[in-house]
């Protein structure tokens, strides 16, 4: 969901921009693993931020989707497979219906949204449903094109059933 907003910006298909990583290394940080996780990318792209999560020692698979490889996440059957965590960085016109499947899928879920994602009118009932349990502001903005940053915040937002993940608001 990155990107910018500059006028003369023209989006890539799908809104395609990797993450990059050092955005994942800092969340990679914050989140409490437990040995054996599993973790979906449900839009995995060129694989930026699978590559960094494939390094974490407690992770023990990966599973994937990609619209552009022939699987559309929103439409995707999981048959009742469940997930430790969810990590993306989703399409941004999509975000919301991928954090409301996301949330059927794993106990964890850890999404990169812009910060003003937040303070949308047309979002109030979905945020008031799903309160994020933790929001880490990335304190460096990130540039998602490779030409300089754009005037956009991001986030990493965290919905966490478990407990065992760090509740509140952390700048990362
Ligand atoms: C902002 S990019 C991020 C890619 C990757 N998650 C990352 O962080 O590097 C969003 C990705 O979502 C994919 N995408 C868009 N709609 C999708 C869908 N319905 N199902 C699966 N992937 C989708 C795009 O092709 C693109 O690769």
């Amino acid at each position: 969901m990155s990107a910018t907003n500059r006028a003369n910006h023209k989006r890539n298909a799908n809104d395609s921009y990797p993450t990059p990583s050092w955005c994942t290394e800092a969340i990679v940080r914050e989140i409490v693993w437990t040995s054996d996780s599993r973790v979906l990318e449900p839009c995995c792209g060129d694989g930026a931020i699978s590559r960094v999560i494939e390094h974490v020692q407690w992770v023990s698979h990966i599973e994937w989707c990609e619209i552009q490889m022939g699987r559309d996440f929103l439409e995707y059957d999981f048959f009742g497979e469940r997930f430790d965590f969810v990590i993306t960085n989703p399409p941004f016109s999509l975000a919301q219906e991928f954090v409301e499947k996301s949330l059927t899928l794993a106990n964890c879920v850890i999404m990169l949204l812009r910060l003003n994602f937040l303070a949308s009118g047309k979002r109030k009932e979905f945020w008031e449903k799903h309160p994020p349990t933790a929001i880490h502001v990335l304190t460096k903005r990130p540039s998602f094109t490779g030409n300089g940053t754009d005037a956009t915040d991001y986030a990493w937002f965290v919905w966490d059933t478990t407990g065992r993940q760090k509740h509140g608001m952390f700048w990362i």
